[in-house]
């Protein structure tokens, strides 16, 4: 592992750097990208910065500056051989008082470089009865607030599964807790619109854009019936569902497998140089 923090790379990665004030800490007030690294090299970078600008402007932080992002990455990469990696890159409020108003200091930069392990090319999920806000201040932004996942990815492991699904507040389809969902329904690809309060995933993005599917919002219930599910992310890929709640689907499906050949083969074009 190797870490960035305000423009230096840290001697030791794993000793204390941020201070107890500082906002991301004490009240989840920050934005954040996990980016895959692959042969060495950040995957979509730049989409990534992107998203990042949008969900430091959507909490009212200052702008994120991209250069020193990407010196950051380009310090983190170079002092790690990392051919599978992923890259956390963490923008908060800085320091500031103890409750939820923002101090006058700078925001906090860090970036750190790890290990990423293959993820398994399928998994099982469930769905869960906590509804994720599509008309809050947070909907669709990648924050440090990231609790609510953390609750709901213990219930499904509890339940030895690898993903939770969450509905929104209108009772459809939303997306999992870092992941983005797409299902067949009588051989067409689906997946939730953004207006669902997903998050504008950078893989769900690229496979929209590689292979289509039709953006649509549907009641959660649709996965009762769906034909083949599968996730997408930074870390799992294209990650075919073989078991949704007490419901078991064989696969990969057929569009579930033609997706997973669309991105190993398309991949190697979005690495950054
Ligand atoms: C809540 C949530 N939805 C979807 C995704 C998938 O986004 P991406 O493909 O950019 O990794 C993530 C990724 O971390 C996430 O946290």
């Amino acid at each position: 592992m190797r870490a960035w923090l305000n423009g230096r790379l840290l001697e030791d990665p794993t000793a204390p750097a941020v201070t107890l004030r500082d906002h991301g800490l004490t009240v989840g007030d920050g934005a954040f990208e996990a980016v895959k690294v692959v042969d060495g090299r950040p995957f979509a970078l730049t989409r990534h910065l992107d998203r990042l600008a949008r969900s430091a402007a959507g909490l009212g932080l200052p702008a994120v500056d991209d250069a020193e992002v990407r010196r950051g990455v380009a310090a983190v990469l170079a002092a790690e051989d990392l051919p599978l990696g992923r890259l956390r890159i963490t923008y908060t409020g800085g320091v500031a008082p103890l409750g939820s108003a923002r101090g006058d200091g700078p925001p906090t930069l860090a970036v750190v470089a790890d290990v990423l392990q293959p993820s398994r090319p399928t998994t099982s999920v469930v769905t869960v009865p906590w509804p994720r806000n599509e008309r809050g201040a947070l909907a669709g932004l990648k924050t440090t607030s990231y609790a609510e996942n953390v609750v709901a990815l213990a219930h499904a492991t509890e339940r030895g599964a690898g993903e939770a699904i969450f509905p929104n507040l209108a009772g459809n389809l939303c997306e999992g807790t870092g992941t983005n969902v797409f299902y067949v329904v009588d051989g067409e690809l689906r997946t939730p619109t953004l207006g669902s309060g997903c998050l504008a995933g950078v893989t769900r993005a690229l496979l929209l854009e590689w292979y289509g599917a039709h953006e649509v919002d549907e009641p959660i219930d649709v996965l009762e019936s769906a034909e083949e599910i599968f996730l997408v992310s930074t870390t799992r890929d294209v990650q075919a569902v073989t078991r949704c709640d007490d419901r078991d689907l064989t696969g990969p499906g057929p569009v579930t497998t033609e997706c997973q050949k669309v991105w190993a083969t398309r991949e190697a074009e979005n690495v950054d140089p």
